[in-house]
């Protein structure tokens, strides 16, 4: 498959087998050994690349990051960082400054994660560097090199997005560089219908694993990077349509402000590499009991919306999940969109996991509950590592429903859970400890709810 993109600020095509990872590219073709290989599977960020498309900069992991999925867009690695004369990084000089290295092994990639977060102006630097893992310096030097870097301005080299574009010498509007055409949602849905076996690609944050750890050949693959109008979030009144190719760090933009207990359990999503990678719709097909994105849209009463050739239908998204490791879905279906009905905000999300960043939940509880006078009029509790498939709490839900927000509700909505839950003990947590975990959710929702604050990162009287 040819793809075309900018590496370092030069156009490059390459043609290759579709699954071969952008990190093996650089060292084994290209000769670019600074970006490092870890894990090899989205969790050190030692493998971070800055890579920029028409929505800006993000820095993404290239170790789970197929080449197609650069079609038009730009690459720059820990190589382009510095200036063309030799000149370092605000972020560079700053490490040197600060004594941000020693073995050296994962600071390629701190600096690109840097870089990146440097060029946004984001510097929430415990958010943006918790994707990147170092295991002899310590994280102090490195935030204190991040914050020192901040009153330099990004070197205008870094700044790949005006080279996305030719410039028309007829004064037409600029073309892009080198891209394909994009496939309409038309054509793709219409082949997919004709071609069911083949695999979709969104973020390959699942699928990437598939290959660079599971070693499996997967024969026929689309790319629905490729596709257009599967991303984009439209914010009505009474409804929010968020594209199936929405990435999690687009959905945590346009959702925090809405819901921002919502966009507070995206931020614990993974780490920024993984989040500007990974889809919604990849985080729901998957099908995963563990998932955090399902368990706060099904709390929203979320619809999904799937499409095969020319048929669309819609179903409750707690509803696509049957049983473990098999959805509503039919051969040759896609998930297009979710739509989340919009009446105000009675959410609340609370993820529980080993690590507070970059960690899979062990039990991730979404809670919806609206209160008049005090009295819950309507109520949705979804889950996700509870059972076998994200599900909502049924029996505590109808134990909770119309009865005033006290202990004695508090007490019947506990009780109740062991009706709706039987879980599973395995490497995350004993079935004991998730139970106990999602009734004490229960009690946290009921206290946020009654306007305590609770937060997992301060420790309280
Ligand atoms: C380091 C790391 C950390 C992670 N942390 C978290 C976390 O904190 N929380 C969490 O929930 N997940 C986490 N994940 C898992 C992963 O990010 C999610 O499952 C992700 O949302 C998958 O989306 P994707 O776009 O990358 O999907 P892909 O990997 O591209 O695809 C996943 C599956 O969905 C299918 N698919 C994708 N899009 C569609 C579509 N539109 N229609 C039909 N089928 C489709 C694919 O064929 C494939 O079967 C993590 C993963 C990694 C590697
Ligand atoms: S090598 Fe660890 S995230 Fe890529
Ligand atoms: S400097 Fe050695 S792992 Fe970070």
């Amino acid at each position: 498959m040819q793809t075309t993109f900018l590496l370092n600020g030069e156009s490059v095509t390459v043609d290759t087998s579709p699954t071969r990872t952008l990190l093996d590219w650089l060292r084994e073709e290209k000769g670019l050994t600074g970006t490092k290989e870890g894990c090899n599977e989205g969790d050190c960020g030692a493998c971070s690349v800055m890579v920029t498309d028409h929505a800006g900069a993000r820095a993404l992991n290239a170790c789970i990051l197929f080449l197609p999925q650069l079609e038009g867009k730009a690459v720059r690695t820990i190589e382009g960082i510095a200036g063309s004369d030799g000149t370092l990084h605000p972020v560079q000089q700053a490490m040197i400054d600060h004594h941000g290295s020693q073995c050296g092994f994962c600071t390629p990639g701190f600096v690109v994660t840097m870089a990146t977060a440097h060029l946004n102006g984001h510097a929430d630097h415990d958010t943006q560097l918790a994707g990147n893992l170092c295991r002899c310096t310590g994280y102090v030097p490195i935030i204190r090199a991040a914050e020192a870097a901040r009153s330099a301005s990004p070197p205008d080299h870094v700044d790949d997005l005006p080279l996305l574009f030719v410039p028309n010498t007829a004064g037409e509007a600029p073309e892009e560089l080198g891209a394909e055409p994009p496939t309409s949602l038309d054509n793709f849905a219409h082949w997919y219908a004709e071609n069911p076996d083949a695999i979709l690609i969104a973020g390959a944050t699942d699928v990437g694993l598939w290959v660079t750890k599971q070693f499996r050949d997967l024969r026929q693959v689309a790319f629905l990077s490729r596709v257009v109008g599967l991303d984009g979030i439209t914010v009505k009144p009474d409804s929010i349509r968020i594209g199936a190719m929405t990435t999690l760090s687009d959905l945590q933009r346009e959702i925090a402000p809405l819901y921002p207990s919502f966009g507070e359990l995206i931020r614990r999503y993974g780490s920024v590499q993984v989040r500007g990678a990974a889809t919604i719709g990849g985080n729901i097909a998957n099908g995963s009991p563990i998932g955090d994105g399902p368990p706060a849209l099904i709390a929203l009463g979320a619809q999904l919306h799937l499409r095969r050739g020319d048929d669309s239908r819609t179903l409750l998204l707690e509803d696509f999940f049957l049983e473990y490791g098999k959805q509503d879905r039919r051969p040759g279906e896609f998930v297009e969109a979710i739509t989340i009905p919009r009446a105000g905000d009675h959410l609340r999300c609370y993820k529980l996991s080993k690590r507070f960043d970059q960690d899979i939940s062990a039990v991730c509880g979404c809670f919806w509950m609206r209160l008049e006078n005090d009295r819950i009029t309507e109520v949705r509790l979804a889950f996700g590592g509870m059972a076998g498939i994200p599900t909502r709490a049924e029996a505590a839900e109808a134990e909770l429903l119309d009865r005033p927000l006290n202990k004695t509700t508090l007490a019947a909505g506990i009780a109740a859970f062991r009706e709706d839950f039987t879980p599973l003990s395995d490497m995350r947590a004993s079935a004991e400890y998730r139970m106990q975990a999602a009734q004490n959710m229960l009690v946290r929702a009921f206290a946020e709810a009654r306007g305590a604050r609770a937060s997992v990162l301060e420790v309280g009287p």
